[in-house]
């Protein structure tokens, strides 16, 4: 067919297999706005809008005409511009199946591994996989068994190595992609619906949902766009100002009138990935597409290297670069090709050009990894401006004045190994060596580095050693401008034969040379990077030669260097190279119990299919009704001062905005109020004062989200601070200044036995020592949302993604100043709440509301990411100083604790910290307990209630202190948690009427299960063999039990019988991910079937659990606290126990009649003879027992890296107590999905603010949660059924916060190779072996731990040696 050059005005595309056509478009317009705001399909979700969390992945297909070939790629429709799909076609989940023509294998396998949890992240995580088995499928690789693909375990896990989810902890969903894999081991897989017990790997994989290779069930590219595409590939739509040069001369002629100077503002555009990065916020007038300029996306191989076009995108490159010239691999070229892996994440790597990423770090200064790693390898680049070609090195390029609009980055030429081992004319027999490093906080998972390196050097073994001739290193992305060549230290090593004494000299002058700019974070952590690498390249070298010719082997030969390098690495322990998978199998032991079936069984999460096709309703896939408009908060950057003015430059108010709505605004008989608890409430916009920065001063509303983002972004706000006195920004000037919330006497927790008393008894002391916490985000994968719609009669229907809709039923009436009836708030699913839904939502669905009511339109919002992040308040962070007591044997005597709680500016739940913290705190026996704690009102945003609030700091402080006892004391840390464990009688004490039975105790017995389980003693022996035997990688393990007490709640529910036979069913609960409906249906399901009669086995199948609608069911109060799902479920008990006494009269008198009765027989006659269908229930718990503890024990073991500072969490053994579940894989995955929140919160995540007080982790870049790559490699979990309970619901027990505790033992085990690490430094440094007190801070990242490991400790390491 041949090709008609030709252009098109009109942009055409498929998605889903429906063809698009515009002929109109503004051209910064993203594929995912247009998605979301002009088809049906919202699969594709909006959660950073920067590239860092794979929601919005769609798979972009584009045929080739000229090969007749169809690409199949992921990409963040977030970054894609909607004019670069020109011509291509688009693959959303729904496209891949749905409930109504039947879900695709993926999401049936979603679902049935449970891997599904709130479901916003489902949708992209399920393209990602497609794209990964569509390009498996296209490979020549053998045919695999009949189900499974060509794709391998391996690169199903690296499919959705970008793809974050907060709620799983991941390990299900890599279950769910390995069962894809042609090489995947079923044992490895884990617990499923599909499977029964000690079925054989046939049956196994037979009962898995069928899959036949994608292509046989979906096209990704359809027919009529292979026509069309012939004509259509070339848009030039002057109309829209984006334009696509089909040719270089093309592009040359634009970029001279744009060289004229006419003004005209244009923009280059490949991939835009860019704007992920350096948000783009300023209009262009033009879009030149460099995507159809085929010169540019040539890739030429030759002797001399390989050339690579602008355009070539990394995943392009790096598939060049690994492919065979003349048969032959080239290592160095593979070198780069792996560390281009690390580049981001699969779906960016798709469309993001390598000549973007130069350019960015030329023009920009981007971090980039790119321009290290060629700069060490002596790369060239073509520039073009106008007609001109320039060739110059990547180091001029870099150094040079910033690339300006008119020029053009053309190519970049990168040597091969060949030509630079003939350039440095080296010496016979030499051998090239390249080596590329980075250190992010996550391996794989999309983290810009802290440093990059890449090292080149010619070598060859002489008499004395290993002689360096040459030798190029390059550093970047550490806080530099661009990356640099450390030319001091290359001088000195080149020409010389290696030694330590030169190592050493090498290491110094490179400590010297990288250093970061200033204002860069952990300045001296990156420099520490740039040795450690030095050392890790050069060391294996070093004395090598000597050492083999004094074993005799004479002869410089390659395979005799090649032999010294394997050995030296084999030996040495400076860690894994290669691609070795995630995770390693997991195990899940869990018991299901059908005493109460279908209460017990683990069944499928409801509703899990139509999350993973998309089609599940989240508040922001409501189709907005007409005339709608959107809302953007304006907030402060100031902690306290008036506010004079909230101002636009432009006057009046810029484009579509409609109107800017303030605490002015409220009406009549209307208050200020945007959220209320029961401590109180807080302005819904600051008055004429800010109190904090990120309060809300006002709310923009405008025609479009994007107008009102950006409106919100222009708004300029005058403050003025005079004699207004200084901000509270700390607890201890809350403290100078007597500034605290009060805590209600009835929540304040009982102190526990004589402080004195303890003290006078203890043998030690360790006195005021203190510890420091800082805060958490969320992080829900949906931001705050709602949709309000103004209803008849001055009523007001209000959709919002939030915890607590009588809530903010309550603050909406009251900031309207309307009655209470005329409110009705509705929510359906929630994207992830973990606490911060259940007051911090309530502001967001009150401004909508009041500007609903204002404006009498519809008005919803979208937060971006950002400005979630900056108001949301997150987790208390606080400072705490204890002294305590202890025996000589470890038995702690006494504790005192005096605890400063930073609160925020408003009470929100805040006063229940006390309560919740020592809940927790108390897990150890200490004697006798005393403490002080002040909950501290300061110039911050409100801090709320996060997963465990209170719970996970007290449960660290509680393991920090048994860490300090036993580092004073020089004894095993697990032996003073033993000598302090509580004995029942203790544990009545200090849980005063909440312990329960004795029987019911069960932390001793999970403590001693879990030793034996994980193997502990034993582990603890090799790991002692493994740290002695290796000088730069450490081990630690770390036993940690938890209690936590929870409290449940009254609830209401409701059910009702519809005729034909089928349950709907509504409670106070909101299905946050948790499986709160899961459990709901399985209750109503089991408690409908005490009826009796046929047909109830297929009750669960009736039941439908609908959204909760706070004028339907009223108290529904709070979902949160770990309770809400039992409580519910405890709510429709009681109402289906009215219903089936009300129906067993007329079962009873069919029976007689008809000898058997059937379920949907007895409703229909029910139905004809009046029975009352519908039942009410309030469940509200006695008092007596509506506290009780939870249990659990993890052990975790971890390898610190000593040069990067790198915790890697090897293996994790979990067993948790649910009682008896209700629901084992729903509990489950609450546990493995707490513990991975935990690690965040412990090893990862740093929400910082200014000094201010304005958050500065404001998005994906800065903000790090667990990716796939660092949950544990290995995670088993045993969801214990310890029997009868009476007082608990069913025997169940709380499975959603209390394990997020158990995530301190990763932290503890850390600290355990620290310390292994810091009694080898000083052996280093000859100092004697006493202890040294350290604190390893929340979170410990890389540099919190490289500090503790030695910043310096390659130095001390090389003086050592060279003392000797
Ligand atoms: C989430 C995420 C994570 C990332 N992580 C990393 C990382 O770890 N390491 C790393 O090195 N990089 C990383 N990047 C950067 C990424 O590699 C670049 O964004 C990408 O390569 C840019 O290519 P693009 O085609 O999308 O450029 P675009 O966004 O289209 O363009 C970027 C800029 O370059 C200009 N431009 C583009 N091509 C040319 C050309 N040929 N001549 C002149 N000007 C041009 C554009 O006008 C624009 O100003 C990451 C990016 C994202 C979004
Ligand atoms: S929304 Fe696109 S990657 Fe996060
Ligand atoms: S299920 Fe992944 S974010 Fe909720």
């Amino acid at each position: 067919m041949d090709q008609t050059e030709s252009t098109a005005s009109n942009l055409i595309f498929a998605v889903n297999g429906a063809r698009f056509e515009l002929s109109s478009f503004d051209p910064s317009t993203t594929l995912l706005e247009f998605l979301r705001t002009r088809t049906r399909f919202k699969s594709v979700k909006l959660s950073c809008g920067e590239g860092g969390c794979g929601a919005c992945v769609v798979l972009l297909s584009k045929y080739d005409p000229t090969l007749g070939q169809v690409e199949d790629h992921a990409v963040s429709s977030c970054l894609t511009l909607l004019g670069s799909v020109n011509g291509c076609s688009i693959t959303t989940s729904e496209g891949l199946g749905n409930s109504k023509d039947g879900f695709h294998p993926i999401h049936q396998r979603f679902a049935g591994f449970h891997a599904s949890q709130c479901g916003f992240c489902t949708p992209g995580m399920c393209v990602s996989l497609f794209s990964a088995l569509v390009n498996a499928e296209k490979t020549n690789r053998p045919e695999p068994p009949l189900g499974l693909s060509k794709l391998t375990t391996w690169e199903a896990e690296k499919a959705i190595a970008g793809n974050l989810c907060r709620c799983t902890g991941y390990r299900p969903i890599a279950d769910a992609c390995k069962s894809f894999a042609a090489n995947v081991d079923m044992e490895d897989l884990g617990i499923n619906s599909f499977w029964r017990k000690g079925e054989t790997d046939e049956v196994k994989l037979s009962r898995l949902p069928f899959y036949s290779g994608p292509k046989n069930q979906i096209c990704t590219y359809p027919e009529f766009l292979k026509g069309e595409c012939q004509t259509v590939m070339h848009l030039d739509s002057k109309q829209n100002s984006w334009h696509c040069p089909r040719t270089i001369e093309e592009l040359q002629s634009m970029l001279e009138l744009h060289m004229a100077g006419n003004g005209t503002r244009s923009k280059l555009v490949f991939g835009n990935t860019g704007t992920g990065y350096y948000k783009d916020e300023q209009d262009y007038d033009k879009y030149i597409d460099l995507r159809h300029v085929s010169q540019l996306s040539l890739i030429r191989r030759d002797h001399a290297g390989i050339e690579i076009g602008a355009t070539v995108t990394i995943s392009k490159a790096i598939l060049a670069l690994k492919e065979e010239f003349k048969g032959e691999s080239d290592m160095l070229f593979h070198k780069i090709a792996d560390h281009m892996e690390k580049i981001a994440s699969g779906f960016v790597r798709n469309s993001a050009s390598v000549g973007g990423n130069l350019v960015m770090a030329q023009r920009n200064y981007f971090p980039s990894d790119i321009a290290t790693v060629l700069l060490a390898v002596g790369s060239t680049v073509n520039i073009m401006t106008g007609r001109r070609h320039e060739k110059l090195s990547l180091e001029e390029f870099l150094a040079g004045p910033p690339l300006d609009s008119r020029s053009l980055l053309f190519s970049v030429h990168i040597p091969c190994m060949g030509a630079i081992q003939n350039g440095f004319s080296a010496e016979t027999g030499s051998r090239l060596l390249f080596e590329t490093y980075r250190a992010a906080p996550r391996p794989l998972g999309n983290a810009l580095p802290f440093l990059n390196a890449a090292f080149m050097a010619d070598v060859s073994f002489s008499k004395t050693g290993v002689l360096v001739s040459k030798i190029q290193l390059a550093f970047g992305a550490y806080g530099t401008k661009h990356p640099i060549r450390a030319r001091k230290a290359e001088e000195c090593i080149a020409g010389n034969v290696l030694t330590v004494a030169l190592l050493y000299e090498a290491v110094t002058l490179v400590r010297e040379t990288v250093i970061p700019e200033d204002g860069t974070s952990r300045p001296a952590y990156r420099s520490s990077l740039a040795v450690s690498f030095l050392f890790r390249f050069l060391w294996p070298l070093v004395d090598s030669g000597a050492q083999i010719f004094k074993d005799g082997l004479d002869g410089c030969t390659d395979a005799l260097m090649e032999r010294t390098l394997a050995l030296k690495n084999d030996n040495n322990d400076f860690g894994r190279i290669g691609n070795l998978e995630f995770l390693s199998s997991a195990k899940q032991l869990v018991e299901s119990s059908r005493e109460y079936n279908p209460v017990g069984e683990p069944i499928t999460k409801s509703g899990a299919a139509i999350q993973a096709s998309g089609e599940a309703v989240f508040v922001d896939d409501i189709p907005s009704p007409t005339d709608c408009l959107h809302g953007a908060f304006i907030y402060s950057t100031k902690p306290l001062a008036r506010i004079k003015d909230v101002n636009y430059k432009s006057d009046p108010l810029p484009d579509g905005v409609a109107d800017v709505i303030s605490f002015r605004d409220i009406p009549g008989g209307g208050e200020n109020i945007g959220t209320k608890s029961i401590f109180g409430t807080e302005l819904l916009f600051a008055d004429d004062c800010t109190t904090y920065a990120g309060q809300r001063l006002a709310f923009v509303v405008a025609e479009t989200q994007k107008r009102a983002d950006v409106a919100a972004g222009a708004a300029v706000v005058s403050y003025d601070t005079e004699s207004l006195g200084s901000p509270i920004l700390t607890v201890e000037e809350a403290v100078e200044r007597s500034s605290f919330f009060e805590v209600p006497s009835f929540l304040y927790p009982t102190q526990v036995g004589d402080f004195s008393k303890g003290m006078a008894e203890a043998e030690h002391k360790i006195l005021s020592a203190e510890i420091k916490l800082g805060s958490q985000y969320y992080f829900y994968m949906e931001t705050q949302t709602a949709l309000a719609v103004p209803d008849e009669d001055n009523c007001m229907v209000v959709y919002s993604s939030l915890q607590s809709p009588e809530n903010a039923h309550t603050v909406i009436a009251r900031c309207l100043g309307i009655p209470e009836h005329n409110i009705r708030v509705i929510t359906r699913r929630v994207g992830g709440g973990f606490g911060g839904k259940a007051i911090r939502a309530i502001p967001v669905a009150t401004a909508c509301a009041l500007a609903a009511h204002k404006l009498r339109r519809p008005v919803r919002i979208y937060l971006n990411r950002k400005t979630d992040m900056i108001m949301a308040g997150g987790r208390h962070p606080m400072k705490i100083t204890y002294s305590v007591g202890f025996k000589s044997n470890g038995k702690i005597t006494a504790l005192h604790l005096d605890i400063l709680i930073n609160a925020g500016i408003s009470a929100d739940i805040s006063p229940i910290m006390p309560r919740n913290m020592l809940g927790t705190l108390k897990k150890y026996d200490w004697g006798a307990l005393s403490f002080d704690i002040k909950v501290c009102k300061t110039n911050h945003s409100s801090k709320s209630a996060m997963r465990a609030p209170g719970e996970v700091q007290a449960s660290f402080i509680a393991e920090a202190i048994i860490e300090h006892v036993a580092s004073t004391l020089s004894i095993d840390v697990d032996v003073v948690r033993n000598h302090n464990f509580h004995s029942f009688d203790s544990l009545n004490l200090f849980y005063e009427g909440c312990a329960g039975e004795p029987t019911e105790y069960t932390l001793p017995f999970i403590w001693d299960k879990l030793a034996m389980s994980s193997s502990f003693d034993q582990r603890i022996q090799m790991i002692k063999c493994f740290n002695t035997g290796n000088s730069w990688r450490k081990k630690g393990i770390s036993r940690v039990p938890i209690v936590h007490p929870v409290q449940i709640r009254a609830t209401p529910g409701k059910v009702s019988i519809l005729k034909d036979g089928s349950v709907v069913v509504e409670v106070g609960g909101i299905e946050l991910g948790q499986g709160l409906w899961t459990k709901v249906k399985q209750m109503t399901a089991f408690a409908l079937s005490a009826i009796q009669c046929h047909g109830t086995d297929e009750l669960l199948e009736k039941v439908r659990v609908i959204q909760a609608d706070s004028l339907s069911l009223i108290q529904g109060g709070f979902t949160a606290g770990s309770t809400t799902s039992e409580a519910s479920c405890e709510a429709v008990r009681l109402c289906c126990n009215i219903l089936v006494e009300r129906l067993a009269p007329l079962k009873r008198k069919l029976q007689e009649q008809m000898g058997s009765v059937v379920w949907d027989i007895l409703i229909l006659q029910a139905h004809l003879q009046a029975v009352n269908l519908s039942a009410s229930s309030y469940f509200v718990p006695d008092f007596t027992s509506m506290e009780y503890l939870n249990y659990g024990a993890a052990v975790s073991e971890v390898e610190v890296n000593l040069l990067t500072g790198e915790t890697t969490v090897l293996r994790a053994d979990l067993i948790y107590d649910c009682g008896q579940s209700m629901n084992p894989a729903v509990d489950l995955g609450q546990i493995e999905g707490a513990f991975v929140q935990g690690i965040g919160f412990f090893m990862l995540e740093e929400y910082l603010t200014n000094s201010d007080g304005l958050v500065v982790s404001e998005g994906t870049w800065t903000y790090k949660i667990p990716t796939i790559d660092t949950i544990p490699k290995q995670f088993n979990v045993e969801v214990v059924n310890s029997g009868h309970h009476q007082k608990r619901v069913l025997s169940s027990k709380a499975s959603g916060e209390p394990p997020l505790l158990l995530a301190v033992s990763v932290h503890c085990a850390t600290i355990a190779a620290i310390k292994e690490a810091r009694k080898q430094l000083r052996s280093w440094s000859a100092l004697e072996e006493s202890y040294l007190p350290f604190q390893l801070e929340v979170p410990a990242t890389m540099p919190v731990v490289k500090e503790l490991c030695g910043l310096d400790n390659v130095d001390r390491y090389l003086q050592r040696l060279l003392s000797r």
